[in-house]
């Protein structure tokens, strides 16, 4: 039997309480089936009542602050108040937000250390974008987003790393398995340079993953599990992957 792999869904802006209450009911009822460990990382409006709910269900937050302190920061809510809400894990720098908000290694790194502050498990997201892949860059990209925020402390061992490629999200497109297979490798051999702590590190492959192509991706070794989009907000898709060993 295959070990258990780390499948991750990320809502992002969708659903209201009901779809998200009725959704993780389900999950419950059949949680016989399930063969892998899962989170749910839905919109930080949903966490405290959808926690609150269902204490067997491990909840991430989709970002978090960078200060660690009550303080005059509209519109954000920070890694101690997502501990006070049940809330595990977060991801930080997933490529919508570097996009949309202009998020860069500095405000990352920042996030990544606030978050381990409060015990908070961050699922640090990686990737390159297309005109860095034509242009060969792919390894490049990620060795400077990986060693300009990870540190050499005990406490890092906490950080998940998902490897999605910006061009793969939402696009129906993926890179091949021997792709997607050598480049988790590489990040792991990466992190293994920069310390013994990341010797577990998980490192999960996100962008377009469904019901299809999930089973390929989830029985390669050097993959520990998925980041789901789309396929995460359609429970028959997102409870195959949960079922799959
Ligand atoms: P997708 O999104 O599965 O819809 O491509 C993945 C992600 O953005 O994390």
């Amino acid at each position: 039997m295959n070990k258990a792999k780390l499948i991750v869904a990320n809502w992002k802006m969708n659903f209201f309480y009901k779809q998200a209450y009725n959704f993780c009911k389900k999950i419950i009822s059949k949680k016989k089936q399930i063969k892998n460990n899962f989170i749910i990382c839905p919109p930080s409006s949903l966490i405290f009542r959808l926690s609150n709910k269902f204490r067997q269900i491990n909840f991430g937050a989709q970002d978090c602050s960078a200060v660690n302190e009550f303080g005059a920061y509209t519109g954000d809510i920070n890694s101690k108040m997502l501990k006070d809400i049940n809330c595990k894990y977060t991801l930080i720098g997933h490529s919508e937000r570097r996009e949309l908000y202009k998020e860069d290694e500095s405000l990352i790194s920042l996030k990544i250390l606030s978050a381990l502050k409060s015990n908070i498990k961050p699922i640090l997201c990686v990737g390159e974008n297309l005109n860095q892949k034509r242009r060969g860059d792919t390894k490049k990209i990620l060795k400077y987003q990986l060693n300009k925020v990870l540190l050499k402390k005990k406490e890092f061992k906490k950080v998940i790393i998902a490897y999605e490629p910006v061009w793969a999200i939402g696009t129906g497109k993926t890179p091949s398995i021997e792709d997607i297979s050598n480049t988790i490798l590489y990040i792991k051999n990466v992190l293994a340079k920069k310390s013994s702590i990341y010797k577990n590190v998980l490192v999960l492959y996100g962008g377009s993953v469904n019901t299809n192509n999930s089973k390929l991706f989830l029985n390669n070794i050097n993959i520990d599990g998925l980041l789901v989009g789309g396929a995460s907000l359609i429970f028959n898709s997102f409870f195959s992957m949960l079922k799959h060993k």
